[in-house]
């Protein structure tokens, strides 16, 4: 299996952050781990995403964590240098893919389509994010999706609409070895420094899953 596939497959949820001012990252990544969580992805929509994944990357060793929404090689370069051990993309782009070949990143590009999924899987893709996952069909589709690809050993994290009421329906697919979700870190909870509630949702997604 993808290396970074199987690293994640031990966590299953993947909290997706977006995060506005970085002195919050590190409480943050001791919430989730101490909640049973030891991974999460620092999406590179704001401009604190990098400082974040630097003050994690340092200062919580422990924590796997991973750059998201890599649109551009310039981010990968930034992502890979923060010290992010992974990169995650919405969409497919072939320019984004090579530059994290390049750079040693190990990156799970988005798709959600038989068109994307072939054109990844021939750039050597072998672990994907299915996105957005609810909207593009939910587990319906990846289904049949998974129908044509599971020879190809494809594994997939699926991101968009998760939440801990149905996470355990995706994980149920045997190419699912975890799944994103923002339900985790809302924005709010980090801006009021919430951490209660997010180590109390994290037990609660992860409770989900046994
Ligand atoms: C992502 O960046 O992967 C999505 O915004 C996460 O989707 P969600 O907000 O529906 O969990």
């Amino acid at each position: 299996m993808d290396q970074l596939a199987e690293k994640l497959s031990s966590f299953k949820l993947v909290p997706v952050v977006v995060i506005n001012d970085a002195k919050k990252a590190v409480p943050l990544a001791h919430a989730l781990l101490e909640n049973g969580c030891g991974c999460m992805e620092i999406t590179f929509r704001t401009d604190s995403a990098a400082e974040a994944v630097s003050a994690i990357a340092n200062g919580v060793p422990e924590m796997l964590v991973g750059a998201g929404t890599l649109l551009t090689p310039a981010q990968v370069v930034r992502a890979k240098a923060a010290g992010a051990t992974f990169g995650v993309a919405p969409g497919f782009d072939p320019v984004v893919v090579k530059a994290a070949q390049e750079n040693a990143l190990p990156f799970v590009p988005g798709v959600s389509t038989a068109g994307e999924i072939s054109r990844a899987l021939s750039l050597g893709c072998k672990f994907l994010k299915f996105f957005p996952a609810e909207a593009a069909g939910g587990v319906k589709m990846l289904k049949a999706l998974m129908g044509a690809f599971r020879h190809t050993n494809v594994r997939i994290m699926p991101t968009g609409g998760i939440n801990a009421a149905n996470i355990g329906e995706w994980l149920k697919i045997p190419e699912v070895v975890a799944c994103g979700g923002s339900w985790i870190c809302e924005s709010a909870l980090i801006k009021s420094e919430n951490w209660q509630e997010v180590g109390r949702r994290t037990r609660e997604a992860l409770s989900n899953l046994v």
